[in-house]
């Protein structure tokens, strides 16, 4: 989730003075560099507004020295006036620059940001850096997500550029076939697994998908069923982001699906009621409208708002436990719940809807920052409880059980992916930001490969990779649908019976 953001706080360079100079330095583990000449290295700032770091064989030595016993006076002294790279800058300017936060290529300190579990401190130091991106400090909910998609899109909407870098999502990493879904993709597998659920049996007419990105999700599931099984279904794309939109009609239609586009918040969605077979979210509701309600507010049962009102009324209504001890203030997922009571009153009966999003069990959601906007945890407990309430019948498990991932099958870092690709740009080479396994990398890159070095690997289930088992699945049917025939097979033969 690094990337194009908002200009980030400029930092004036680090004076080399006084303690600063007693400090140790240590480069950040796992950097990705890139050897373009004999004696020429890249390397890339984490700011990816700041240009490529070019250096040559001394520029390298001087990182290879940050290796946690050299102080930075020692660093000055032996590198300091001499040139470091093609671009003719000294030592000096770099070691003002690369522990600053936009560069972060290595940290000053009289300790290693750790001690034993080394690497998830680098990983904490990373992510303070990151948030510090969002540009806004504190809550920024209520409206701000509806704006940001609705103005802030416009832009770069229409190519993966923002995909890849600002809110990079599961369907995103695996929209190419990938050894970890068993050589498909994510939207081809996510058809054979409503297959298998039975939700194609007998096929929905109106199928809605909502928040569907880039629309890959609508044409790979479109190419996993035959022409004549999409005969008759229609696919109608529900996007707050127009731009969105006409890449979601033109890939669906790729996929074969007679399908709409209409621009539309999910929290109000245009469906008459008892109108819609299936719905398909991916990953947005995160994106919906959360409140912040107050600890006086959620005592007293009183919203200081009309919106804090409404909040509260499900918070009764559905019962939710407050708990023992209450913070100051919460959050509460206000969006997601309209959204699943519009599900409620837009599906058939017997309709079905798959939402996935990450999000937590217990206490309450938490701000997710990303460059540019904040999204929030969907507290899932909560949200279960308001689909029961509802009336649906639901089920709830981890994604990748979901997807029966295999979880120790090695992917690119997300990290590396990002640092490749910029250097690939710099290069005028295709490259997308992807799941990579070590072979799909390999062809992928061909005879650069080999010019890599700290291209590295994480089990897909790695908490370190992408967090994928924080993504959660929940699977709603709305009562009430026909009886329909089941079978069981017994060597061959199908016994029918009616359910
Ligand atoms: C994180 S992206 C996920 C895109 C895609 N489904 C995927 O998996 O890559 C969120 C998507 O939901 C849309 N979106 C966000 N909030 C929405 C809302 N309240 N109603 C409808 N669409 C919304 C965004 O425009 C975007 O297309």
């Amino acid at each position: 989730m690094i990337g194009m953001k908002p200009a980030v706080a400029t930092h004036e360079p680090r004076h080399l003075s006084g303690e600063t100079l007693n400090l140790l330095a240590w480069h950040i583990p796992d950097l990705v560099a890139y050897q373009h000449h004999p004696d020429e290295w890249w390397f890339a700032p984490l700011d990816d507004n700041l240009p490529i770091v070019r250096l040559n064989r001394t520029g390298l030595d001087m990182l290879k020295a940050m290796n946690g016993h050299t102080t930075v006076r020692t660093l000055l002294e032996r590198y300091g006036s001499k040139v470091c790279g093609p671009d003719g800058q000294p030592g000096q300017w770099h070691l003002e620059r690369w522990a600053l936060p936009n560069y972060s290529l290595c940290y000053y300190g009289a300790e290693p940001p750790g001690g034993h579990r080394h690497k998830a401190k680098w990983d904490m130091l990373l992510q303070q850096i990151r948030e510090g991106w969002s540009g806004r400090d504190g809550f920024e909910g209520e409206d701000h997500l509806e704006d940001f998609h609705v103005h802030d899109l416009k832009d770069n909407a229409e190519d993966d550029g923002h995909f890849d870098l600002i809110e990079t999502t599961v369907s995103h990493l695996f929209r190419e076939p990938n050894e970890a879904l068993n050589g498909l993709t994510y939207g081809k597998l996510l058809m054979q697994k409503l297959r298998r659920l039975g939700w194609f049996n007998p096929k929905p007419h109106i199928i809605v998908e909502v928040g569907g990105g880039l629309g890959y999700v609508a044409r790979e599931l479109g190419k996993e069923l035959l022409p004549f099984e999409k005969q008759s279904i229609k696919y109608c794309s529900v996007d707050i982001t127009k731009p969105f939109l006409k890449l979601q009609v033109t890939r669906a239609k790729a996929g074969g699906w007679p399908c709409s586009g209409t621009q539309a918040n999910a929290e109000w969605l245009p469906f008459k009621d008892h109108s819609v077979d299936l719905v398909i979210d991916n990953e947005n509701m995160a994106d919906m409208t959360p409140v912040k309600l107050t600890k006086g507010e959620l005592l007293s049962g009183r919203g200081a708002t009309p919106q804090h009102q409404e909040a509260l009324d499900w918070i009764r209504r559905v019962r939710l436990p407050l708990g023992d001890d209450l913070p100051e203030d919460v959050i509460f997922n206000l969006g997601p719940f309209r959204f699943v009571a519009e599900l409620w009153r837009v599906l058939k009966p017997g309709g079905r809807a798959f939402l996935t999003e990450f999000g937590i069990e217990e206490g309450w959601p938490a701000p997710v920052k990303l460059p540019g906007h904040t999204e929030y945890e969907v507290q899932y407990s909560h949200l279960r409880q308001a689909v029961r309430w509802l009336g649906f019948h639901e089920q709830y498990l981890p994604l990748p059980q979901f997807l029966t991932m295999k979880p120790d099958t090695k992917v690119l870092c997300t990290g590396a992916a990002y640092t490749i690709q910029r250097f690939c740009q710099a290069m005028n080479r295709p490259f997308v930001v992807r799941a990579y396994s070590e072979n799909e990398l390999k062809q992928t890159l061909g005879d650069l490969l080999p010019k890599f070095q700290g291209t590295h690997y994480h089990d897909v289930a790695d908490p370190a990779w992408f967090g994928l088992i924080d993504f959660k699945v929940l699977l709603l049917e709305k009562p009430g649908g026909a009886p329909k025939p089941t079978f069981t097979e017994n060597r061959g033969y199908r016994w029918y019976s009616q359910r």
